[in-house]
């Protein structure tokens, strides 16, 4: 008899549910519903959590301004993990978001110790050329950060709101960690709220997609970004208060002559009465505070995905070849990686038969769920023969490295192509 199953049903979502209560994490699950044509991930449950995502939701939905940004540090091989950005970064580009993705060429060079040259070649070679391949497209910006004078000049700016105990708090700073280093945190902040700058059309919402790892990252950069905001407007009980944190007169008195509906001007904030809109106040607060050179930033909103494990079992780990792919492996040697791949096999053929398979715990499923097949109906299949035992690991094995090697080869091949293109990412061939 056949079990009913859920196809995308894994143990480890519970490991990541805590993260909900805890820290703030929303599901994502609730969300779905309401997208266009959702992402393999986000149906698949890879994509797990979100900070703040309905605004990004709006924008989709009524084609408004928004930007998807994310950075990559250059510092080595670009593994299936970097490509799980790499993907949504193009999907929410796909959406109609403005894409940024930034080389964190100042953070591998100050903390990991690696020479400009160095980062340059490995941003392009790994990073870059993966990007293009896998389908960014041109009117994206991708950037070195060490060349980006908006991002270096808001590194210093953000330098004014962030102190030393709460850098330390969150990136294990000590009073012997460099200086360059807490400079490269302050840039990735940075280039998170880079896409709301003037020259990129103002404040917009921006979503950061990440591994729940780096979640202190995005409460860190929200936090900054408020901090640097002029006004705070908050809702009351028969009105909404504008109030000053760090704006003049001049500014209040602006926008109690824009919102045009009653209000009592105070000194340090004005009171508006009248029913309006949070929203609208909101907007015409921001676009005053821009007018008179602040930033008006939105705070960023994130996505957290889930991570792969290691193909050996256990982590991910860079020292380890055999428990990671790289988009620039050789597509023989990493369909034999697939074949040497930790499954959730039986100890003997007649158990697996009789019991199926463990697909929660195997690495090899997962590449499948999370990289090599596309199609619903077809991971369902696979998931149900192997729960069913109707599918032995051998031949399973067999299918997800055919699937590697040709995913890989056509990979290699769009990187070819890409390669002929990079003057139209604004990239140098050097
Ligand atoms: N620090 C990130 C890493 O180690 C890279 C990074 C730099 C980044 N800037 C960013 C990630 C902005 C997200 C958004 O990989
Ligand atoms: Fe993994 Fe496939 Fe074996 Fe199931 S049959 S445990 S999915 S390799």
């Amino acid at each position: 008899m056949k079990r009913t199953l859920d196809p995308w049903g894994s143990a480890a979502i519970d490991d990541y549910s805590k993260l909900f209560g805890e820290f703030g994490i929303s599901s994502f699950e609730s969300l779905i519903g309401e997208i266009p044509d959702p992402h393999p991930y986000m149906k698949r449950g890879i994509i797990f959590g979100h900070r703040d995502y309905y605004p990004i939701l709006d924008a989709i939905l009524k084609g408004k301004p928004f930007s998807v940004m994310s950075g990559f540090m250059p510092s080595g091989k670009a593994h299936l993990g970097a490509k799980m950005v790499m993907d949504e970064v193009i999907w929410h580009q796909k959406m109609g978001g403005d894409a940024f993705v930034g080389i964190a060429d100042m953070e591998a060079y100050s903390v990991r110790g690696i020479s400009w040259e160095r980062c340059r070649k490995i941003g392009v070679d790994e990073y870059i050329l993966s990007l293009i391949a896998l389908g960014f497209a041109p009117d994206g910006h991708i950037y070195f950060q060490s060349d980006t004078p908006s991002v270096k000049d808001l590194s210093f700016e953000l330098g004014v709101e962030a102190n030393f105990s709460e850098l330390s708090a969150i990136y294990g700073i000590s009073p012997s960690t460099k200086i360059a280093h807490m400079i490269s945190i302050l840039a990735q902040s940075a280039d998170i709220l880079n896409p709301q700058l003037k020259e990129y059309g103002g404040p917009k919402p921006v979503v950061v997609p990440v591994g729940s790892d780096q979640d202190p990252h995005i409460r860190l950069v929200r936090d900054i970004a408020n901090r640097m905001r002029m006004f705070k407007v908050e809702e009351r009980e028969d009105c909404i208060s504008v109030r000053s944190k760090d704006a003049t007169a001049d500014m209040l008195k602006a926008v109690a002559k824009q919102v045009g509906e009653e209000t009592k001007v105070y000194e340090g904030h004005i009171d508006i009465y009248g029913g309006c809109d949070l929203d609208q106040i909101e907007e015409i607060v921001r676009n005053i505070e821009v007018d008179f050179g602040g930033y008006g930033f939105l705070m960023p909103s994130s996505i957290y995905h889930r991570f792969m494990s290691g193909l050996t079992g256990g982590k991910m780990s860079s020292s380890i070849s055999d428990s990671y792919i790289a988009l620039t492996d050789d597509p023989k040697e990493a369909s034999d990686k697939v074949k040497r791949a930790k499954t959730g096999g039986r100890v003997t053929l007649d158990e697996q038969k009789k019991l199926g398979g463990e697909s929660e715990k195997c690495t090899v499923y997962e590449l499948m769920l999370f990289h090599l097949v596309d199609d619903d109906a077809q991971i369902k299949e696979i998931l149900t023969d192997c729960k069913n035992g109707v599918m032995m690991c051998g031949s399973c094995k067999k299918l997800a490295s055919e699937l590697m090697f040709r995913f890989l080869t056509e990979h290699r091949e769009n990187r070819e192509r890409a390669k002929e293109r990079l003057d139209e990412y604004g990239i140098d061939k050097k």
